[in-house]
């Protein structure tokens, strides 16, 4: 079995971070989404990936280079234009050959891994299998009506009034049909290649496709409040470790990763929380679900439940709680309120 994983698309949800940055490559309990979804992949024992990259392509290459850093062997495939999740398999059609797949969407991060998914696949063997998982709000999701004894009958993309509450979880399993599906089909009214409808024609085609429902952490970080809660659920799986400096000013509570070369002065951190390598915290609070990027610097300032990308700058600001601050940002004290607030940016000032 080969993996296909998608780190194209557009990111209007998550900008105006996703502007700069692919939004793969935004790091959640400390690690890119990415490579979450590459340790998993490699966990299930597949080793020939090919992802799907679009205008971040060279950012996304130069964050995981051939592959090898995962155990994993990995081709980039281009897709001009990002028009569709059946689109993507078009593109990627010379490189699955005649191989079965699993599809992984590169912004979804599945914490308990798709091993027990895998092996289901394999030891059924269907034309397709789609995993699904219950959610409190389906009209923002692609959503499964199974039947009585639990098989896919329809699959829809958002919907207003959805059949179930069964979201679509952004990992499916194909054999080499799903290419005849995939040229079946035309683009919905929003103009996408849509894989439900790929999967629906492989449905109404009297094909084997079997639903499998998820029971561990999903989240697809789409946005930046599920970024948020995904950054939550991985920072409570984690271990601590001090590897950098701490004085003995500092006081460190729960399970608190101190990266090398990361360095802890005078302050109080309550975990789970990483702090990356080369950042400098002084005089600060860190509150429970943060994860500093590397080379930051964070200095009379306090936060919490948030998430600091590399090289951001926080100074003399306290109360800060569930953020998203981008590369290199700053975010700092002074007389009056002074904003440079770049297209799309959200901001919410304490009242
Ligand atoms: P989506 O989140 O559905 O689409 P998007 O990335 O354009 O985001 P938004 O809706 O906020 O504009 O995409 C799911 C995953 O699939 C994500 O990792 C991007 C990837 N993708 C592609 O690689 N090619 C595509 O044509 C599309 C639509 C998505």
């Amino acid at each position: 079995m080969k993996a296909l994983v998608l780190a194209g698309g557009i990111g209007t949800r998550l900008r105006p971070i996703s502007h700069t940055i692919a939004k793969q490559l935004v790091p959640v309990g400390g690690r890119p989404v990415l490579h979450h979804c590459l340790a998993s992949i490699a966990r299930a024992g597949v080793r020939e990936v090919g992802i799907i990259v679009g205008d971040h392509a060279k950012a996304i290459a130069g964050s995981v280079g051939d592959g090898s850093g995962f155990g994993l062997e990995v081709t980039y495939l281009h897709q001009p234009e990002p028009l569709g999740l059946a689109h993507a398999v078009v593109v990627a059609r010379s490189f699955l050959g005649d191989d079965d797949f699993v599809m992984y969407l590169g912004d979804n991060v599945l914490a308990d891994g798709i091993d027990e998914l895998a092996a289901g696949f394999r030891r059924d063997r269907p034309d397709a299998a789609i995993v699904v998982s219950h959610v409190a709000d389906p009209t923002q999701y692609g959503v499964a009506e199974l039947d009585g004894a639990g098989r896919p009958v329809h699959v829809v993309e958002k919907s207003p009034t959805p059949p179930s509450n069964l979201a679509l979880v952004g990992v499916y399993f194909f054999t080499p049909l799903v290419h005849a599906a995939v040229r079946a089909i035309k683009p919905s009214t929003r103009g996408e290649w849509e894989i439900t409808d790929a999967i629906e024609w492989l449905l109404t085609t009297g094909r084997d496709v079997r639903a499998y429902e998820y029971n561990g952490h999903w989240t697809d970080t789409g946005n930046v409040a599920d970024l948020l809660a995904c950054n939550h659920a991985l920072l409570d799986l984690q271990q601590g470790a001090v590897d950098g400096k701490v004085d003995t000013e500092s006081e460190l509570i729960g399970r608190v990763v101190v990266r090398e070369g990361a360095s802890v002065s005078r302050s109080r951190v309550i975990g789970p929380v990483v702090v990356g390598t080369g950042s400098t915290v002084t005089d600060s609070y860190l509150g429970p679900y943060t994860a500093i990027g590397d080379d930051c610097r964070i200095d009379r300032a306090g936060i919490d439940s948030s998430v600091v990308l590399d090289g951001a700058r926080l100074s003399g600001v306290r109360h800060l709680t569930s953020c998203l601050i981008g590369r290199g940002a700053r975010v700092e004290a002074g007389p009056s309120t002074r904003l440079v607030v770049g297209d799309d940016a959200v901001i919410r000032v304490e009242r």
